[in-house]
């Protein structure tokens, strides 16, 4: 039996703009997917899906995962004409929108069968044929989700005509972080399309915003490599106000921002695709972790308390 493994992920600067080649910053947290691959006599693949979840995320997301298992299965060119393969996922990252529950598990797929078939897959080609499976997700995946799914860690991240590029980024230590989940399943490519269509509609109005996360981004990495915590809140607080020009935050993730920031979190933003989802709040130690998740878990959503920088 092969064995495969993914990370979960939080985007802590510029999902959405990364799309049109801004750099984002991304941090693995702590829950993981992992993927077991069996090869059984007969013909054909399965995925047995035993992720937690949020309730409806696996059965919306169906059709998707069995377009991108198909593609990286011809990616990885598996002969399941002559072979039967049983993938069977499970590990403790939440099956939810918000934090790269596709990404981890195509990048435990692709490392699943690397083992299995003793294909000798580097990170690299993991990160390739995970980029491959998320574009079942959504058709123009910046790669952001699939790269720190595969190398895990804080990464500094920007896509440049047509090529992936990463950079590894440093915490002097690592810090707790708060995720609430409003419980809503997204769908990445509608909310992707709806920003590339308002962009297209509203030029004037969008190009001040996306240079104005440009810059932002720049800054939050000094200050997150400057451990300048108090700063890192702030942009954060400032990213989430883009986000929200951009038209992809909601009411709930509204809420479950401003709720974070009352509590004394330092900053708090809505993370991934939005519209529903994870949002994430800047926690540091575990006193004011707690008091912000069992805030969250007062209102009635779920939190999930995790570090970045790990
Ligand atoms: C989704 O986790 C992140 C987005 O920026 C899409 C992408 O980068 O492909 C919304």
């Amino acid at each position: 039996m092969g064995k495969g493994v993914g990370y979960g992920k939080v985007i802590l600067f510029n999902e959405h703009f990364v799309v049109y080649g801004l750099p984002a910053i991304a941090s693995a947290i702590g829950s993981k997917t992992t993927a077991l691959v069996e090869r059984l006599s007969g013909l054909g693949a399965e995925i047995v899906d035993n992720r937690p979840e949020t309730p409806g995320y696996k059965a919306e997301k169906l059709g998707e995962q069995k377009e991108s298992f198909d593609r990286m299965l011809k990616f990885m060119g598996i002969d399941t004409q002559r072979n039967r393969f049983r993938v069977t996922l499970g590990g403790d990252l939440i099956a939810a929108s918000g934090v790269g529950a596709s990404a981890a598990s195509c990048a435990a797929i692709a490392r699943g069968f690397s083992d299995e078939l003793a294909l000798g897959y580097s990170d690299e080609r993991v990160n390739e044929v995970a980029y491959e499976g998320e574009k079942g997700y959504h058709g123009t995946p910046s790669g952001i989700d699939n790269t720190a799914a595969t190398y895990g860690g804080l990464i500094w991240y920007k896509r440049e005509a047509n090529q992936q590029r990463m950079e590894r980024m440093k915490l002097k230590k690592p810090v707790e972080i708060v995720m609430g989940n409003t419980g809503i399943v997204a769908d990445t490519k509608m909310v992707v399309a709806g920003v590339k269509e308002r962009k297209e509609k509203e030029p004037d109005r969008y190009a001040p915003i996306f240079e104005s996360a440009a810059r932002l981004v720049q800054d939050a990495r000094t200050e997150l490599e400057a451990f300048d915590l108090a700063k890192v809140g702030a942009s954060m607080n400032r990213n989430h106000e883009l986000l929200q020009e951009i038209g992809v935050s909601c009411n709930e993730l509204d809420m479950l921002v401003g709720l974070a920031r009352d509590c004394g979190a330092l900053g708090a933003k809505m993370t991934g695709t939005g519209r529903g989802g994870y949002m994430v709040a800047l926690t540091p130690g575990p006193d004011l972790q707690e008091r912000v998740a069992a805030e969250i878990e007062k209102k009635g959503f779920q939190a999930l308390r995790t570090t970045i920088g790990i």
